[in-house]
């Protein structure tokens, strides 16, 4: 009995933390649910949106920065280049104003419909009607001046990004992370932003100077 009721309690503690798969896959008493005991097992808190769902492999969001002054995240051409390669931030001034462009969060396996967890690996795609000249220019990276560009490679591990809970509070908001480019062997740097060229470019910037983010189902 009392063993079972140390089940529960672990099911309650997983409930929190797990998606309802993994759970109907281990309620059992007789199949007690084995809490992690080592770091590699520890489960992540997932990552929610602004209705409070779990964000999702393979969904689609706008990236919004929730902050006065603050914008949705969009996709640009902005240097004549062949392509629209610009990661840029909507600013509440006219001509700069938008709905931005919808992302998805991908990994190199296909898991579409997984719950994205904190600190874990996603890559980021813009979801946009694009050419076929164009078709490998979606995907984030950073580039040599530390600047947010498209032209990454899903699976590329320089294209890494990762999203890390933050205690900020907005009014209007829940649900506030931080963005992390995290190449390998490396220690993450955080996304904030700079206005270059009379444009609000995301870039990498130190810890303190990251920019919020909330991710709105698009
Ligand atoms: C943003 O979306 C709203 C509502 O759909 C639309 O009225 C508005 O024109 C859009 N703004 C821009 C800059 O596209
Ligand atoms: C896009 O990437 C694929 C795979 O690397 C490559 O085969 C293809 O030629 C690329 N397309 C363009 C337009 O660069």
């Amino acid at each position: 009995m009392k063993k079972c009721i140390n089940n529960i309690l672990s099911l309650l503690f997983v409930l929190s933390t797990l998606s309802l798969f993994a759970l109907s896959e281990s309620f059992s008493c007789e199949n007690p649910i084995v809490l992690p005991t080592s770091d590699d097992n520890i489960i992540l808190p997932e990552i929610y949106d602004q209705d409070d769902d779990p964000v999702r492999i393979g969904t689609t969001y706008i990236i919004m920065n929730p902050n006065i002054g603050g914008g949705a995240v969009y996709l640009d051409n902005i240097g004549h280049h062949k392509c629209p390669n610009a990661v840029l931030q909507h600013i509440p001034v006219p001509d700069l104003m938008g709905n931005g462009t919808a992302v998805m969060f991908v990994r190199d396996k296909s898991d579409d419909g997984e719950v994205v967890r904190v600190m874990t690996v996603v890559y980021i795609k813009f979801f946009v009607e694009t050419t076929p000249l164009c078709v490998n220019e979606t995907v984030w990276k950073v580039n040599d001046e530390q600047i947010v560009v498209t032209g990454g490679e899903v699976g590329n591990e320089n294209d890494i990004f990762k999203i890390m809970k933050t205690d900020i509070k907005i009014r209007g908001y829940k649900n506030i992370y931080k963005l992390l480019h995290c190449p390998p062997s490396v220690k993450c740097n955080a996304i904030g932003g700079t206005i270059k060229d009379e444009h609000f470019r995301l870039v990498t910037v130190d810890d303190q100077h990251f920019v919020p983010f909330v991710f709105i189902k698009a």
